[in-house]
């Protein structure tokens, strides 16, 4: 059971039946199956304006002067979360504009001019980052933009990157007919956000050859 875990869900689509919503709720199932606590938000919920110019924008409190969510967005929801999961389509073979505003709008907060930027950079770091997405084209570099993009956001985070599903579909929910069963695997990814091995070694990583532990032979006890 992982009950002390949060984990976010954040879709970026507008359509609250579309496929990457399909995916996120299947990741959302898989995390309840764990016990862990699950939250599932639309972004275009809490972000209407993208990044501004801080230094025009900026109230002299340091608060962002942006008339939206994305404050109660980021500081309830996103920082005290544990783990993290985008869920997105492809857009023009990268995020969602709404995804991406969201990963810009952070600058606001953790940028050297906020107040109380090195509390924000301490609780963006290290989480267990994951990513779902929905595609129309089924080649694998149509979504490997998004790929990367996650995998550097979690890099330059301290964060693990636990792992990605990509199902393939283009009008509402058809990503539950992918032959592929992106939704299983979404539950999975769900179900393993915060036991699923990771690993990111180095050169000089101390490290034992295998990576699973063997199965006991039954013969030995
Ligand atoms: C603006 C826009 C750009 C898109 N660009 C791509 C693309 O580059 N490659 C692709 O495979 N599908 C692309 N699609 C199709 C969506 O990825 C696909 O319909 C997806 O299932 C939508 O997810 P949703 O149901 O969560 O909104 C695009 C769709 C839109 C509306």
């Amino acid at each position: 059971m992982n009950s002390e875990k949060k984990l976010l869900i954040l879709v970026g689509s507008p359509r609250r039946e579309g496929n990457s919503a399909a995916l996120a709720r299947s990741v959302q199932q898989g995390a309840e199956s764990a016990g862990t606590e699950v939250e599932l938000l639309f972004l275009d919920d809490y972000i209407t304006s993208f990044l501004r110019d801080c230094r025009s924008c900026r109230k002299e409190s340091g608060e962002c002067s942006i008339e939206d969510r994305f404050r109660e967005l980021f500081f309830e929801k996103f920082l005290p979360a544990e783990g993290v999961v985008i869920a997105s389509p492809v857009y023009w073979y990268g995020l969602s504009a709404q995804a991406k505003a969201f990963f810009d709008r952070t600058f606001c907060y953790y940028a050297a001019s906020y107040p109380e930027a090195e509390r924000v950079v301490a609780a963006m770091t290290r989480k267990r980052i994951g990513l779902v997405m929905a595609s129309e084209e089924t080649y694998p570099g149509a979504s490997l933009g998004m790929v990367h993009q996650i995998q550097e956001y979690s890099r330059y985070t301290h964060s693990e990157f636990v792992g990605y599903v990509r199902g393939v579909g283009n009008s509402r929910n058809e990503v539950t007919r992918d032959p592929s069963d992106p939704l299983v695997a979404a539950e999975n990814l769900g179900r393993e956000m915060f036991v699923r091995r990771f690993s990111d070694y180095r050169i000089d990583t101390d490290r034992s050859s295998k990576v699973w532990p063997s199965v006991r032979d039954p013969e030995q006890g």
